[in-house]
């Protein structure tokens, strides 16, 4: 079987070949331009930069073709929401009341399941909500390159208006060129002000609608259920705008939301499918942890079959716990998976070791 060099696949993936000489680097591979790659290690690359590669062996020569999704392919998919904020704005008790008037009547009463992401439905359409911990979730995401969020709910508290995390979240939003819809919280209590929110908004460049702007306000009070069906309307509105698209008939690919050691299931980790369809028995990498997807459930804690794209779900199968912010991506079996984790093990493990000599000469600098 032949090969391919670092140029001709950097020029097929449509990515820079120092990219994949740093990405190779990274696998533990020193490598030049002009490096023949043979067509395992270059389908390791692939993956490991998000592209999904097919080997075909024409004449004893493997071209190398990244799985390229056909435009007539591409079906809506639900947006992913991700809301920010300063300290005690709001954001968890915004998250509690969009989920409470949202409950089906069957769930009513029952116990919901917390994982990380849920979606709500409403007139059969459909939005994820990420429920991380603030703005620190999107930030060591994106720092992974892992773009999951659509649109960016900033929750300011009327009483107390832009704080410097509000401020953050703007530029991370911005950074991330992701829509801002701005949820004016707390609009119950007496010395609410949503118009000196307005006002400060605009210092960053977010100018509402009603002064001329672009920017979409909506006040809200999750502690008095004020507004948040508005609030959905306008998030369904802009994801109308973005002509969100995936393919959902190819392999999954998506992003580990939060995992954990389960002491009955094992390893579990919440995943975000972005494109594709993860199913019962596919094979999966995700960081260093790899394994054959045992169960699903969603985030009702019902079992599911498969997940399509902007579907949160909690896969049981891996071989250990992925790190938050992971890509998550089907292989097409088990030996190609065991070969991309032990190189990222081997990284880890060099990684360790230069760690554990760090922490040794600090010691004996302590003791001479
Ligand atoms: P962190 O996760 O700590 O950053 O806070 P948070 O943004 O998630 O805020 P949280 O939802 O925990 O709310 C903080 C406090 O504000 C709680 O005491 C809530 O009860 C209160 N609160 C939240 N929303 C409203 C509201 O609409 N009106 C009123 N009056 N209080 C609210
Ligand atoms: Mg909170």
């Amino acid at each position: 079987q032949g090969s391919i060099s670092v140029q001709d696949l950097a020029s097929k993936m449509s990515r820079k070949a120092g990219e994949l000489i740093k990405q190779l680097m990274n696998l533990g591979v020193m490598a030049t331009i002009n490096q023949e790659l043979d067509p395992e290690t270059a389908t390791i690359l692939a993956a490991e930069m998000g592209v999904t590669v097919e080997v075909k062996a024409e004449k004893s020569l493997a071209v190398i073709e990244e799985i390229q999704d056909d435009p007539k392919d591409l079906v809506f998919r639900p947006p992913v929401v991700t809301v920010m904020g300063h300290v005690d704005h709001g954001k968890t008790s915004l998250l509690d009341a969009i989920r409470t008037t949202h409950v089906t009547a069957s769930e009513a009463g029952g116990i919901t399941q917390h994982i990380g992401a849920y979606q709500v439905e409403i007139n059969g359409q459909k939005i994820t909500f990420l429920d991380t911990p603030g703005h620190e979730a999107f930030t060591s995401m994106r720092a992974r390159g892992a773009q999951v969020t659509d649109i960016a709910i900033l929750v300011v508290a009327a009483d107390d208006g832009i704080m410097p995390q509000t401020v953050e979240a703007i530029n991370h939003a911005k950074a991330a060129e992701v829509p801002i819809i701005i949820a004016i919280n707390k609009i119950d209590k007496e010395n609410a002000d949503p118009e000196k929110v307005k006002q400060e908004l605009t210092e960053y460049g977010l100018v509402v609608e009603e002064w001329g702007g672009d920017t979409i306000a909506v006040p809200v009070s999750a502690k008095s259920k004020l507004n948040i069906e508005q609030l959905l309307e306008m998030i369904l509105l802009v994801a109308e705008l973005r002509d969100l698209k995936a393919n959902p008939n190819r392999p999954a690919a998506g992003t580990v939301i939060e995992a954990e050691l389960d002491k009955g299931k094992g390893p579990i980790a919440t995943v975000l499918v972005s494109k594709g369809t993860l199913n019962i028995g596919d094979v999966a990498v995700a960081g260093c942890a790899y394994g054959r997807i045992k169960a699903m459930v969603d985030e009702k804690g019902r079992r599911v079959k498969k997940a399509g794209p902007s579907m949160p779900v909690e896969v049981q199968g891996l071989s250990e716990v992925p790190e938050a912010g992971e890509p998550f991506y089907v292989v097409a079996d088990e030996k190609l998976a065991r070969q991309i984790t032990s190189a990222r093990i081997a990284v880890r493990k060099v990684e360790e070791s230069k760690q554990n000599v760090a922490v040794k000469v600090s010691l004996e600098d302590l003791f001479d």
